[in-house]
């Protein structure tokens, strides 16, 4: 078992996802889709480039990602708990109580995707490389948010690259506006820290946003990543804008160091 990583031209729509097993559907900036998933075999993986040659879609590229990136959150015990929070690996039930906050125009302003329809989102979210990175928040038993942990491979040169395979993880977070303020997304996102670094034992963390997007930088720099990069009108948001972009991690040392 490999997870791929399918490029096509142009932005397919969440039926084609579906059509190829559930793989998780991105569209990407450049006006490409990525679908990314789990692949049995060989087999497996010549069906599916059948299916996307059948559809007439052009292929732009076909990899192999870190292995581990699915099934990273089997090797941790759960649920884990916070002071007032409960973390959980995410499951397909779960779709439609996403949906809920992350369909609303506040949120969805700032996150790559805005599916069309719950059915549309329900596709998405359940697409196993989707559900294998990510973990629910719930406060009182009810979700509050969603994380994303996505283990990555380091760069690395030939010779050593297997030492940089999946050690490096991009962290994400989106939480419904009824819970903003209260610091709910500071608990949890301290916690996964904790979790990537001493449970995980990854050795780098990032995350990026929007410039414009105040609250999930100010998140950022509340638990102590560090700022890397500001990149100049890099990214196409959906309204046509071409927007500045924030880059930001922390290493396990420096994480140490201040726990
Ligand atoms: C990014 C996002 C998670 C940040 O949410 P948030 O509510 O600002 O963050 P927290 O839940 O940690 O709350 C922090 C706020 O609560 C306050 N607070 C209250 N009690 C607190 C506590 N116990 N601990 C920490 N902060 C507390 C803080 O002072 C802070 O308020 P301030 O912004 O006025 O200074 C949220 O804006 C969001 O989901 N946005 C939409 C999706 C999104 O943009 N995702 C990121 C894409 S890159």
């Amino acid at each position: 078992m490999n997870t791929y990583e399918i490029r096509i031209d142009g932005h397919a729509d969440a039926l084609v996802a579906v059509q190829l097993g559930g793989l998780c559907l991105e569209h990407q900036a450049d006006g490409t889709t990525t679908f990314t998933g789990p692949v049995a075999d060989q087999a497996q993986l010549h069906a599916l480039l059948a299916r996307i040659r059948d559809l007439g879609t052009t292929l732009l590229s076909v990899r192999t990602m870190a292995t581990p990136s699915p099934g990273v959150f089997d090797r941790l015990d759960w649920p884990v708990h916070t002071d007032r929070l409960t973390l959980r690996p995410a499951r397909a039930a779960d779709a439609d109580a996403v949906w809920q906050y992350r369909r609303l125009e506040s949120v969805a302003q700032w996150i790559t995707e805005l599916p069309a329809d719950p059915g549309a989102f329900r596709a998405r979210f359940t697409a196993p490389g989707r559900l294998a990175t990510s973990l629910m928040v719930e406060r009182d038993g009810s979700i509050i948010g969603d994380l994303m942990v996505r283990v990555e491979d380091g760069w690395a040169q030939t010779e050593v690259a297997d030492t940089a395979r999946a050690v490096h993880a991009e962290l994400g977070w989106v939480f419904d506006p009824t819970h903003h303020g209260d610091g709910y997304a500071t608990e949890a996102v301290r916690e996964l820290l904790r979790l990537c670094f001493t449970e995980l034992g990854l050795r780098r963390i990032t995350a990026l946003c929007f410039a414009d997007n105040e609250p999930s930088w100010r998140l950022m720099e509340r638990i102590g990543l560090r700022r890397e990069s500001h990149t100049v009108r890099d990214s196409l948001h959906r309204s046509g804008r071409w927007l500045d972009s924030l880059g930001y991690a922390l290493l396990a040392e420096e994480w140490n160091t201040r726990a």
